[in-house]
């Protein structure tokens, strides 16, 4: 039985990541290098269960319980190595369901016990993040005190420290709430023959999202587009219109939609719709339906 560790943490935002930077050094904490990371949420009933895959290192299972108080606070935590991070990833999404994904670039620097994180975060912006790790009878207040030193030295004022985790603050936003969506129903594409899944989350303007997966069959030909199964969906919950999309397959690069399913999404999408394509590995691009279909035939060329 592990007990959990402990540290205190404050979380703020960044507005000049270059002073921080200065400042670090200025300090003489030690520069322990970029690294790249990638947190998946899991929802579970109590605390925090995410899996980190980074480079460099190796993924780890971190799971926490932290109050969401914006002072520096508590936490307790476990990180457990994960040998197999993909097949840990798929069984936890399937079996809790996946609540965000947090995709990262971490400078990290140590100083006096307490690490330091002066992070960009995709979709989010730049912040930076004090964690003091406590030896295991520690009180706490050495923790505190150092944390409130490096808060000072940074500059950082109470209007820029946050209480929520980063996943709180991708999941509480529109474009990557589909995201995470298509993410999911992707676990749930049939595609034993091409063995590549693709999952497609639509929202329709009165913001409910519509899902699909591809599904292939045994006959080749009758497979199915993942665009073809949402758009099924949204059509079925009695939407015609798209406002926007997400698009997500395994692999290093992002998924686009087959020209097929380009012109599927273009009888019920505005050409300046947006469109987001990802890779299940972490890529993504955003652009406009028309970027995807330039000059396009649709309904209104019809009398
Ligand atoms: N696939 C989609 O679901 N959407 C696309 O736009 C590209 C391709 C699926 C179909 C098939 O099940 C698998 O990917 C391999 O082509």
């Amino acid at each position: 039985m592990s007990a959990p560790r402990r540290n205190v943490e404050l979380k703020a935002t960044d507005p000049d990541p270059e002073r921080s930077l200065e400042v670090c050094r200025e300090l003489g904490a030690s520069d322990e290098g970029i690294l790249v990371q990638r947190d998946t949420y899991f929802r579970v009933p109590e605390g925090r269960l995410k899996l980190r895959e980074q480079s460099p290192g190796d993924a780890v299972l971190i799971q926490y319980f932290r109050a969401d108080r914006p002072e520096a606070r508590e936490s307790r935590y476990r990180v457990v190595p994960v040998e197999e991070a993909e097949a840990t990833r798929h069984a936890l999404a399937d079996a809790l369901g996946t609540f965000a994904v947090v995709d990262k670039e971490r400078r990290l620097f140590l100083w006096e016990g307490v690490r330091i994180h002066l992070d960009t975060v995709r979709g989010l912006g730049s912040f930076v993040e004090l964690e003091g790790v406590a030896h295991e009878t520690s009180d706490l207040s050495g923790e505190h005190d150092r944390v409130a030193q490096l808060s000072e030295a940074l500059g950082i004022d109470a209007s820029r420290i946050l209480s929520d985790s980063y996943s709180d603050l991708i999941a509480g936003n529109p474009s990557e709430q589909l995201i995470a969506a298509a993410r999911e129903v992707q676990e749930r594409a049939y595609a034993p023959y091409s063995r590549f899944r693709v999952g497609v989350a639509l929202r329709a303007p009165d913001g409910s999202v519509h899902l699909g997966a591809n599904v292939e069959n045994a006959a080749y030909p009758l497979g199915n587009c993942a665009e073809a199964s949402a758009i099924g969906a949204l059509v079925a919950a009695g939407h015609t219109r798209i406002v926007e999309a997400a698009v997500i397959g395994d692999g290093e690069e992002p998924c686009v939609p087959c020209g097929g399913c380009r012109q599927r999404l273009r009888e019920f999408m505005p050409l300046d719709g947006t469109v987001h394509l990802l890779a299940d590995k972490g890529a993504r691009a955003t652009m406009t339906l028309e970027e995807l279909l330039p000059r396009s035939f649709g309904p209104e060329y019809l009398p």
